[in-house]
């Protein structure tokens, strides 16, 4: 196991700014038209510059990518069109060197139907030992005919499908996501031997994908609305699972962050205690519209539910599975909901701009870590994708309604005047990138002090260097109904206008940073944040 970073100390999880890349979207290093590690290594003085704590990789493992890697078919290698073990060890090696930690991503809830135990499983036959380790179960109907249970899918479509001798099986997501049995003891030594695997190699934590759903109601029962928890979700079995990997974490020093999607607060709080996970991404955050009483009490709500279990908030605005923060922002309706989502919903993207810069400031001002998603410190909006390349599942199971996530999923623009804007070379990227993108290109932002990413930039230096920020004492002062204005440690004040008019700033030293220009006279402007010194 490599040394810890001697630049930072063991918490450091708890104000990081971590930086998701999507590798197939974020640099094409052997230009085939799909990013690879190649890429990210060639970039990694790119995030050094932006001043990331961390990188948190969605899946680079073997897998047919039906569902954008999270179908996975061996976790211990990567998947060649991303390159090699030896790449992700280099990478995971030459990031430390850069003060940067990594994260990986695994997802325990299922596997891809490519993976050897779920061939080995089909090929064995009802009855047996393979089959054990998934949900096969035979159906219900005279011959069998009609699925095992009543269960939504997350993906819309059946959680059920007939192999040819007649039994079924469960998958939450695509048929190509078979459910792993978490009751098998088999499954849970596998996933203790991977998180072993990665940690060994470096990394510094691990993101859970789907973290709530692992476990299931042993009886598979039906679904019944309102009763809390749902079979398929949040089983109390669950926790044992994550206090035995937070044990191996704890051996190594690496930290965890889950995917887990609750309403209810305080069951979702189970999951921070001290012997389970460190962190969790804040959903209610990110799907929060843009109104001020919304978000303040979103605020209220996640620093409640996080203080009795002693764990850390994170703040986050968009990721790889969400509209891209600016045209959500410029929508009638700013928050974010999966089933609301349709083709041709109209947005204004100088204001959704204007209020993502605002956010930007709003959630690294907050106490704990910060998720950035690539593209989002370029201000990069929600893309068009043409009917025939879109490719996620999400769109097609939803019988074309949806349209899917890819439109967050293009590769990132790097030099305006290059081909694919530099992304790759030759060949032509695996998502169409809009012809009018070479306004957002890096190298056009670099030289921009007013860009989103010089924006950025500035944000984390200031971050870093006062001590203020990150974790840490958080108090409401008082201001009219929509604004949010709030003191943070050392005499940092941040506040965020979201009413229609230019409001004044409190008495203030110094302003550190605004996300656009004040008003005359020094007012903060509608839909403008900044950063004081008083
Ligand atoms: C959540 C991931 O973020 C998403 O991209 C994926 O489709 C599902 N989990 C299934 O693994």
């Amino acid at each position: 196991m490599a040394a810890p970073l001697p630049n930072r100390n063991a918490d450091w999880w708890r104000d990081a700014v971590i930086y998701q890349v999507y590798p197939r979207s974020f640099a094409d290093g052997d230009g085939d038209g799909t990013g690879d590690l190649a890429g990210v290594r060639g970039r990694l003085s790119y995030l050094a510059e932006l001043g990331v704590d961390a990188v948190w990789f969605t899946p680079w493992y073997l897998s047919p990518l039906v569902d954008g890697g999270y179908d996975v078919a061996d976790y211990r290698t990567i998947d060649p069109a991303f390159g090699t073990l030896g790449e992700a060890e280099k990478l995971i090696a030459e990031a430390r060197e850069l003060g940067i930690r990594t994260i990986v991503d695994i997802v325990p809830n299922h596997v891809s139907d490519q993976h050897a135990w779920f061939r080995a499983a089909l090929a064995a036959g009802p009855g047996s030992p393979e089959r054990e380790l998934f949900h096969f179960r035979p159906g219900r109907g005279e011959r069998g005919e009609l699925p095992p249970n009543d269960w939504p899918s997350q993906f819309s479509g059946t959680t059920w499908t007939r192999v040819p001798d007649g039994e079924w099986y469960l998958h939450l997501f695509t048929p190509e996501q078979p459910d792993l049995n978490w009751d098998h003891p088999a499954v849970r030594k596998e996933h203790e031997d991977i998180l072993r695997f990665w940690f060994e190699r470096g990394v510094a934590g691990v993101r859970i994908d789907s973290a709530a759903l692992l476990v299931k109601d042993p009886e598979l029962p039906d679904y019944v609305e309102g009763v809390d928890p749902a079979p398929f979700i949040d089983q109390d079995a669950l926790h044992d699972v994550y206090r035995a990997w937070r044990a191996i974490a704890d051996e190594y020093g690496g930290v965890f962050v889950g995917e887990v999607w609750l309403p209810d607060a305080e069951r979702f709080a189970r999951y921070l205690r001290p012997d389970e996970l460190h962190t969790a991404f804040n959903f209610n955050f990110l799907t929060c519209p843009w109104e001020a009483d919304r978000l303040r009490r979103s605020v209220d709500d996640t620093l409640a539910e996080h203080a009795p279990v002693g764990a850390p908030a994170t703040w986050v605005l968009c990721n790889h599975d969400v509209t891209r923060t600016v045209t959500r922002y410029g929508r009638a309706d700013t928050g974010f909901d999966f089933a609301a989502k349709r083709f041709g919903t109209p947005t204004d993207l100088g204001l959704g701009t204007r209020r993502a810069r605002a956010a930007a400031l709003l959630s690294l001002a907050l106490p704990g870590s910060v998720y950035l998603y690539q593209g989002e410190e370029l201000g990069l909006p929600e893309a068009d994708i043409p009917l025939d390349r879109i490719q996620d599942p999400m769109h097609s199971r939803s019988g074309g309604v949806d349209p899917g996530r890819d439109g967050c999923r293009v590769p990132l623009p790097w030099q305006a005047d290059a081909p694919s804007y530099g992304f790759g070379a030759e060949a032509e990227p695996w998502l169409p990138q809009p012809a009018d993108w070479a306004r957002f290109a890096v190298d056009r932002q670099r030289a921009d002090p007013d860009s989103m990413l010089r924006l950025y930039r500035e944000a984390l230096r200031l971050r870093r260097t006062e001590p203020g920020f990150g974790d840490g004492p958080f108090t409401w002062l008082d201001s009219q109904d929509d604004v949010l204005a709030f003191r943070r440690a050392e005499g940092l004040v941040c506040v965020v206008n979201l009413s229609g008019d230019p409001v004044a700033l409190p008495s203030h030293e110094r302003i550190l940073l605004a996300s656009g220009p004040l008003a005359d006279g020094g007012a903060l402007p509608a839909d403008t944040a900044v950063w004081l010194r008083t």
